[in-house]
């Protein structure tokens, strides 16, 4: 059986919304999964799973820190071990999956990128094969201004029902692609 690890950070549960849908998806395809925060995933091992998926919101076009720490620490453990390696050599069946919710106010999805690509770069550092980074748009929980004003338009509600649908489905797409 496939394993899956989902480590996510989440403040006003949107980032959990899509963790629980990836979770779901997996599950449909089979997949054993684990979910963690960030500091109940200390000690867990990554190169343990299949696949890891890693969540976050963006925060002033950044990874917030409790997620920025927990990479640092990992990323540390792993040159320790001697994971790190020149030319980052794929490790064969070890994948990540990215993803990132955010509201786009001032400038729309080029203020998540940034959030995905670093976490991106952590697991491609390890060997890990990156299936995919989502970007989810998301309601500004505690700011109407920044939820119908922005870059994006009215967002409030997102990510919906069907939205999180579609990443139940894409989640089951992942799963069938891992080796
Ligand atoms: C302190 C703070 C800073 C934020 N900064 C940004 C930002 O720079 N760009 C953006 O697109 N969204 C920003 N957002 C919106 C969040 O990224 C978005 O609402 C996200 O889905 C929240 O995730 P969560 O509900 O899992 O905590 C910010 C939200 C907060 C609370």
């Amino acid at each position: 059986m496939k394993k899956a690890l989902i480590v996510y950070w989440s403040k006003t549960g949107n980032t959990e919304k899509v963790a629980l849908a990836i979770k779901e998806g997996l599950e449909n395809a089979g997949v054993q999964v684990q979910m963690k925060k960030p500091e109940e995933a200390e000690n867990i091992d990554f190169f343990d799973y299949n696949l890891v998926c890693v969540g976050a919101p963006s925060y002033s076009w950044h990874l917030p820190e409790p997620m920025t720490n927990f990479l640092k620490k990992k990323f540390v453990v792993y040159r320790q071990q001697g994971k790190v390696k020149p030319s980052a050599p794929k490790v064969p069946g070890k994948n990540a999956l990215i993803f990132v919710t955010y509201s786009g106010p001032h400038t729309g999805i080029d203020e998540a990128t940034p959030v995905g690509k670093d976490m991106r770069q952590f697991f491609e550092h390890i060997g890990f094969t990156v299936i995919d980074e989502w970007y989810i748009l998301s309601e500004f929980h505690g700011s109407v201004e920044n939820s119908t004003k922005g870059r994006m338009g009215d967002i409030r509600g997102k990510p919906t029902a069907e939205e999180l649908l579609r990443i139940k489905k894409d989640a089951e797409d992942v799963a069938a692609q891992l080796v």
